[in-house]
Parts: C-alpha cells; sequence; structure tokens
C-alpha cells in the first residue's frame, strides 16, 4: 500500500499542543466529531452563492451534493462563501470586482486548513475569479458550474438571456414593437434558476473551464435544474478527494498546452470575446505566457460549429442535448483539430480519452459538421494598426461579413454618458457608413471596462430597418451581444492611447482579414495630438478599492489583472495565529 501524502491541513488539526486544541475546539462548535479531524482530506467548497447574483443563487443546493461526494469518498467538506459577482445587478460593472473577488479566493484558500478546493462557479465572472484566485494558490481543485437557465420562452418562441434584450430594445427604439411587448419578455427569459442561457460569458467561461481540464465532462451544458447537474456536483466531491492524494495540482492542468485547446474550442463555440481577457488572467497567474498573437496562431479561421445564440439559434438547453461540450471536443479530435489531445484534466485522464466517444446527437443542427459550419471564420480576431497598439479585438462570427472590411468617417462620443446624451440626437451626423467610436470606457477609464462596447444604432439608422455598424470602444461587450464591434482596444483612451486622439470626421479602416485598425492621419498628427492630450478629469478616485484599481489594473491584453497579482504563490502553511 502506497503511504498517504502529509495532509496541509494536518498543520491545523493534526497536533496536540496548544495550536490544535484551538484549531479543532473551535470547529467543533458546529458539531464535528473527534473523527472527522482524523488525517481526512479537508475540501473547501468555494461558494459564490448569493441572492443579489441571480445566476448562482441556487449554489446551496449545489453545495449540499458537492459535499455528499467528498463525505462519501473520505474527506471532509467545508463550505465557505466569497465575493459573489453578479453581472446583472453590480454597477458600474462586475468586471471591477473580478480581481477583487479572486484576491478573496486566494487568501481564503492559503490561510485556511484546505487540502482542496471544489471552485461553485457560475455568473460570467465567477468563474475568471475563482480560477485565478486558486492558480495562486495552486492546489487541487475542481470546477463545478452552477449550469445555465432553461431555454427562455416568451410569445411563441425561444427566447435567449442577454441577446433578446438587445435585439428588442433595438426593435424598441426603432418603433417596430411597442412598449409593452417589450417589457413583457422579462419574466418569460429567466424561468428558471442558471445562468445565462445564451453562448454568453458564462457558458463561455464554463466551456473554457471543461476545455481546460478543469471540471469533469459535460460540466458546462447540463442544465441548473437537471438533476445531471447534481449528479455532477456529487461526483466531482468524490473526485476532488482522490485528487489531494494524488497531489493533482492546479499547475498540472493549466498549462500552455491546455489553454491552446481552449483557444480552440472557444472558436468552435462562438465564445465570448471576454474569454480573450480571462484566459490571460489565469494564464497569468498560473505562469503560463499566453497572448493576443495565440489567439491568432490557433483560433483564427476555425469554423464555429455550435449553432448558438448570440452568433446562431439555439440555446445552452439544446446543446446539452446534443452532446454538449464532449461532443465539440471529439469533432474537433476526429479533424486533427485539437492541438494537444493529451492534455490532462482533472478525472485523471486526458481531454481526448474523456471526449474520443463521446456521442453527437442530431446530426448538423445544434453542433455542426466541420464542412458545413455556422460560420467559416469563427475565432477571436485580433486587430492591431496606429489605432490600437497593443492590439484590439472583434469576434467575426458575431459581425457582419460585409461590414468586416470598412472604411468610415468617425463620428466620436468622449464617453458613455457623451454617447447616450447623443445618440438619440436627430441633428447628429451620422449615417450606416460610419464608424460609432467610444473614449474612456477601458479598465482605468470607466472604470473596470463595462460591457458597453456593443453601443445601440442610431434611431434614424435604425428605423431604415439597418442594424448593423461598425463601432470601436476599449470597453467589453457582453458575450450576449452581437455586432460589427471593435473591442478591449490597448491601450485605452483614458490610459493615454491613440483611441484618446480620435477626432470627429476621421477616417478609420477597420480590415479584420488583415487584422488591421488604422486611424487614417500621419505619423506626424498622431505624434502632434498625443503630446497635446490631457487625461479626461474625474478619473481619480479619491480612496477605497477603486483607487486600489485603477492604480493597479493592467491593460486589457494583458488580462486586466492587478500588477502585483499576476504569479503563482503557492499555498506554503502560513505562520500560526496565536
Ligand atoms: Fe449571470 Fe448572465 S448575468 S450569467
Ligand atoms: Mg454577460
Amino acid at each position: 500500500m502506497t503511504e498517504k501524502r502529509p495532509l496541509r491541513s494536518a498543520q491545523w488539526f493534526g497536533t496536540t499542543d496548544k495550536n490544535g486544541f484551538m484549531y479543532r475546539s473551535w470547529m467543533k462548535n458546529q458539531g464535528i466529531p473527534d473523527h472527522e479531524f482524523q488525517g481526512k482530506p479537508i475540501i473547501g467548497i468555494c461558494n459564490t452563492w448569493s441572492e443579489l447574483t441571480p445566476c448562482n443563487a441556487h449554489f446551496r443546493k449545489i453545495a449540499e451534493h458537492v459535499k455528499k461526494g467528498v463525505l462519501e469518498a473520505g474527506g471532509f467538506p467545508v463550505e465557505f462563501p466569497v465575493f459573489s459577482n453578479g453581472e446583472s445587478n453590480l454597477r458600474p460593472t462586475a468586471m471591477l470586482t473580478r480581481n477583487l473577488a479572486s484576491m478573496d479566493v486566494e487568501e481564503s484558500i492559503r490561510g485556511n486548513p484546505i487540502d482542496a478546493v471544489v471552485l461553485l462557479t457560475g455568473c460570467d465572472k465567477t468563474t475568471p475569479a475563482l480560477l485565478m484566485g486558486a492558480a495562486s494558490c495552486d492546489v487541487p481543485a475542481i470546477v463545478v458550474t452552477g449550469g445555465p437557465m432553461l431555454n427562455g420562452k416568451h410569445n411563441g418562441r425561444d427566447i435567449g438571456a442577454g441577446t433578446i434584450v438587445w435585439q428588442m430594445h433595438e426593435a424598441y427604439k426603432g418603433g417596430l414593437i411597442s412598449l409593452d411587448e417589450f417589457l413583457s419578455a422579462e419574466a418569460g427569459m429567466s424561468r428558471s434558476a442558471g445562468t445565462c442561457n445564451t453562448m454568453g460569458t458564462a457558458s463561455t467561461m464554463a466551456c473554457m473551464a471543461e476545455a481546460l481540464g478543469t471540471s469533469l465532462p459535460h460540466n458546462a451544458a447540463i442544465p441548473a435544474v437537471d438533476s445531471r447537474r447534481y449528479v455532477l456536483a456529487h461526483l466531482s466531491g468524490m473526485r476532488i478527494v482522490d485528487m489531494v492524494q494524488e497531489d493533482l495540482r492546479l499547475s498540472k492542468v493549466l498549462t500552455k498546452q491546455a489553454f491552446e485547446n481552449a483557444i480552440r474550442v472557444n472558436a468552435a463555440i462562438g465564445g465570448s470575446t471576454n474569454a480573450v481577457i480571462h484566459l490571460k488572467a489565469i494564464a497569468g497567474r498560473m505562469g503560463v505566457e499566453l497572448d493576443l498573437d495565440d489567439w491568432t496562431r490557433i483560433g483564427r479561421g476555425m469554423p464555429t460549429i455550435v449553432d448558438l445564440q448570440p452568433s446562431g439559434r439555439f440555446l445552452m438547453e439544446e446543446f446539452y442535448y446534443a452532446g454538449g461540450l464532449p461532443a465539440v471536443i471529439r469533432r474537433l479530435g476526429e479533424n486533427q483539430l485539437l492541438p494537444n489531445p493529451d492534455a490532462l484534466t482533472v478525472n485523471g485522464k486526458s481531454l481526448w480519452d474523456n471526449c474520443a466517444q463521446a456521442p453527437i446527437y442530431g446530426e448538423d443542427e445544434v453542433i455542426r459538421a466541420l464542412d458545413n459550419p455556422l460560420r467559416e471564420d469563427g475565432g477571436i480576431c485580433v486587430l492591431r494598426g496606429n489605432l490600437a497598439p497593443s492590439g484590439a479585438v472583434l469576434k467575426p462570427s458575431a459581425a457582419t461579413p460585409e461590414l468586416m472590411k470598412h472604411r468610415g468617417r468617425a463620428v466620436v462620443f468622449e464617453d458613455f454618458d457623451d454617447y447616450k446624451a447623443r445618440i438619440a440626437d436627430p441633428e447628429l451626423d451620422v449615417d450606416e457608413t460610419c464608424v460609432l467610436v467610444m473614449k474612456n470606457c477601458g479598465p482605468k477609464g470607466y472604470p473596470g471596462m463595462a460591457e458597453v462596447g456593443n453601443m445601440g444604432l442610431p434611431p434614424k439608422v435604425l428605423a431604415k430597418g439597418i442594424t448593423d455598424m461598425v463601432r470601436i470602444s476599449d470597453a467589453r461587450m457582453s458575450g450576449t451581444a452581437y455586432g460589427t464591434v471593435v473591442l478591449h482596444v490597448a491601450p485605452e483612451a483614458a490610459a493615454g492611447g491613440p483611441l484618446a486622439v480620435v477626432r470627429n470626421g476621421d477616417f478609420i479602416e477597420l480590415d479584420c482579414f488583415a487584422g488591421r485598425l488604422h486611424l487614417d492621419i500621419s505619423d506626424a498628427e498622431l505624434q502632434e495630438r498625443l503630446a497635446s492630450w490631457q487625461a479626461p478629469q474625474g478619473l481619480l478616485w479619491d480612496g477605497g478599492y477603486r483607487r486600489l484599481f485603477v492604480d493597479h489594473v493592467l491593460q486589457a491584453d494583458e488580462g486586466c489583472d492587478f500588477d502585483f497579482l499576476v504569479g503563482c504563490r503557492g499555498a506554503e502553511v502560513p505562520r500560526h495565529s496565536h
């Protein structure tokens, strides 16, 4: 029999001195018997439950099923809360607090008697925040996602979370539907527990967690209310106990190869642009080099084969019934399109071992064949040029093909307030050939890089029946949104990037095929404008977390992590507290 590995938690509970007494005694006020402290792996269940994060509001129940699995496998589960990043309620944006949550996770794990951790994730930012924090500790960790909501239902058809809001609001502004009709879809959109059921950021990041190998197969797509979600939670609880003995830490899973797989999968699923930022931040915590060019090298030109909104037709419920992510990975692998089939996953098998026999149901509908894709040019389009020296991104599968190479006159908004104040003005000098430009919505500028990049079109353009224009900003865009939208322009305007000096009437050239974003003025003129640029007022927050954020946040191409959080600091047991 192999010797059992010494447990990290034994440095709390495994001694008979004053400290052991103290650590055990206080825990015993919860009714924990002596034998639970006799060398059982302590499994933290990191819970982002909150009634203010509706997408994660059912997580106490998921935690109960994880606990059953942990107990069955001989571990001892301890559930703990961390800051819950709710996308729908948090203002100015949940992105402002992603790094805060990651710090909470990291310090909670390192400071406590935890041998391994189950990460309960759901809403957009909760997945990267928990993976970032756990990666910086490099403990064994497994992701359990809360699962997507059932299909929305309204007026006899299926509607997708988020996507329907953008669609119906544009239709309402264009005078195509009434206010009553617009508001009547609210309850139908969100009719069960779970996360957004489109291939928005939550579903994308759940798929990324699975493609990275940090969850059991099928974790991404099982609907929140499907009993199989609870079975998966139970099995994950069992598995994490074994991972302690196997010392299967995150660094063995989150390799460069795993990130390459994830980038390819993101293209195949038509995933959110937010994945570019979050994967970079997670990789950074693990010490894995990943940059924008990896997205071009590995993801560009890869067809999108999953026909889900916002790029396509269906929703996550259908995606699961069609075979879910293992089916997509199988399809990639069978066509030699999975870069690293041997990448290790948390169940101890390779990604390919897990997916090679995955059933694919409903041929060519939800999960399409590679020769009949939803879009030929999936992946993330990385753009560079004098307007974005450190890069910008666009999601081709959500864009209008005819606009992906376009030259147009800039209509400039200084910030989101300026945009809102003027976009509906009938006097605004704009038509559908123009390029809408918005500044000061980046990491420092907003602050927090809100999802305002998919600026709604001017009503007078919408009234012509036009539904897309080229839009450029340093903001992000919701994964549920769509359009020919250039995002994440870096450096951002508030940091003095060239975006800051674009003027009304300038011409801008977008060429997604050449990866080019160009402001059509001379170099000399650009340098002159940059030299006389002054930072906008109101950016200098006088204190609190926002001050920390603005002072330390990195630009979009660096994953918007804090400069001092990048890297893996391990989980060495700290000194005693008394
Ligand atoms: Fe939480 Fe979409 S708002 S998942
Ligand atoms: Mg979202």
